[in-house]
């Protein structure tokens, strides 16, 4: 089943979904997160969500490096100290199409479990704390447009029809 993970594309209901915790710490936990980060590096993206690959369960992947060698792996993550406001211009493999500014938490501590079922607490500032915000998000079915207004949502979703459109007659 895992060879077949595909990234849904917004307007797909099922990134709506909310996500379960993650209760069992095994194998295919494992097998799971090992299989999104080859996605997500396949995508060129420094983040990814289970839900993404149609898993309802709470369970990030993320590498901001610019060698694309820090795999980082949260289970279960909650922020907790949010902290200043930053505007960060964002994308998602979900909607490849759109990259906007919106507003995020500067930094935050972030808890979860690693892949073992063990519990950690991080400080996380920057991109980091942007990425691991915007991939927390999808566990509970919140795009980043999301927080667009209307008016701007509107103008974003005519550009992704046009684009779309675009690609389907090439
Ligand atoms: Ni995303």
């Amino acid at each position: 089943m895992l060879e077949n993970l595909e990234i849904l594309q917004f307007p797909d209901e099922r990134l709506r979904r909310l996500s379960q915790p993650v209760v069992d710490f095994d194998q295919e936990l494992n097998g799971l997160a090992e299989k999104m980060l080859e996605i997500m590096y396949e995508s060129n993206g420094i983040g990814l969500a289970a839900p993404q690959v149609n898993q309802t369960i709470r369970l990030i992947v993320v590498d901001i490096s610019e060698d694309r060698d820090s795999p980082r792996v949260f289970v279960n993550p909650e922020i907790k100290q949010p902290s200043g406001r930053v505007d960060s211009s964002e994308g998602c493999l979900s909607v490849p199409e759109i990259r906007t500014t919106i507003k995020r938490y500067e930094s935050i501590t972030v808890e979860y479990h690693d892949l073992k079922g063990e519990k950690h607490e991080e400080p996380l500032n920057d991109l980091m704390s942007i990425c691991v915000q915007h991939e927390i998000d999808h566990l509970d079915g919140i795009l980043f447009i999301d927080y667009l207004s209307s008016l701007k949502k509107k103008m974003a979703l005519e550009k992704l029809n046009r684009i779309r459109k675009k690609k389907v007659k090439k």
